[in-house]
């Protein structure tokens, strides 16, 4: 039996590419079930599939074998049901403000019945990202943190069903990237909305995910996927926190074990978060 908050569902999606002759095995075997609502991160090495994945989910690309169901229909293309934030801060439109990069999204999608519905949406979602006063700025003027807010905004305006996130926080210093992760979870709370998200970042994936996808390399395929129930917020310094960490980092496939004989576990987790980057990814 189905129930009927099965959002969306991957199901044996396989997607391979022809390039200069070879067959590129980008996914194998992918399955996933994502309730309504839920949040749900992506973390793997470098070329294991993560983006293709993304795109599958928002149309750009059709499986080789396999679907994705949304709502019980086949994905058969990109939809507005399905909207995307990248990690490139120059997403946005440079030669419109902040407010009208989102009046911009609304027009497209058909959203608002009138200039002035579509004004009041925009800003509706711009406080949402706290943006307030920020409208009648350029792309050009804002940090990276903001720009990254106003393409959360901008997507979110639309009402999507499901929000799709590709290492939107990537480029972001440390502190800047921490506040997001706060920011999105209440936006996430406030809006309810589903949000697939791709990380490299184990500890984001951690503060973020109710599910997180581990996915491994040549080919694409998933290595588990961990349940994670820890109460929000979520901080990196419980004692659970670090737990789930370390299966996701020896998952991943750092010998955790070996690199930390006769060392403290605790203190080089710690060095290795404030580096908060991992090299062999
Ligand atoms: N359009 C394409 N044509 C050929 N190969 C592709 C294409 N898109 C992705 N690939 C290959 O598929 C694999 C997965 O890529 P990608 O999804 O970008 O990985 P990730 O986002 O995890 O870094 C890589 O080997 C990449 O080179
Ligand atoms: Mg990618």
């Amino acid at each position: 039996m189905k129930s009927n908050n099965e959002e969306l569902v991957i199901e044996n999606l396989d997607k391979t590419f022809e390039a200069g002759g070879r067959q590129i095995n980008a996914l194998q075997r992918i399955n996933l079930t994502v309730k309504t609502g839920e949040f749900v991160n992506i973390i793997g090495p470098s070329g294991c599939g993560k983006s293709t994945l993304l795109r599958c989910i928002a149309g750009f690309e059709k499986p080789s074998n396999g679907r994705v169901k949304l709502g019980g229909q086949e994905i058969k293309g990109p939809g507005i049901d399905r909207m995307m934030v990248f990690q490139d801060f120059e997403q946005l439109f440079p030669w419109y403000t902040v407010l009208d990069n989102i009046i911009f999204a609304l027009k497209v999608t058909k959203k608002g019945s009138s200039n002035t519905e579509r004004t009041e949406i925009a800003y509706h979602y711009l406080k949402l990202v706290g943006l307030t006063g920020f409208e009648s700025l350029y792309p050009h003027q804002l940090s990276g943190g903001m720009k990254q807010r106003v393409a959360i905004a901008r997507a979110l305006s639309v009402q999507p069903r499901i929000l799709l996130m590709d290492e939107p926080f990537g480029s972001l210093d440390a502190m800047t990237r921490s506040a997001l992760q706060e920011e999105l979870i209440r936006i996430w709370t406030k809006t309810k909305v589903t949000i697939i998200f791709v990380t490299h970042n184990i500890e984001e994936a951690i503060i973020l995910g109710d599910q997180i996808m581990i996915l491994e390399a040549n080919p694409g395929r998933v290595k588990k996927v961990v349940n994670n129930t820890l109460a929000r917020p979520r901080s990196p310094e419980a004692a659970d926190f670090s737990q789930i960490w370390e299966e996701i980092h020896t998952l991943l496939g750092f010998k955790v074990r070996e690199q930390t004989e006769g060392k403290n576990f605790a203190n080089l987790f710690k060095e290795e978060r404030k580096l908060s980057l991992l090299t062999h990814l």
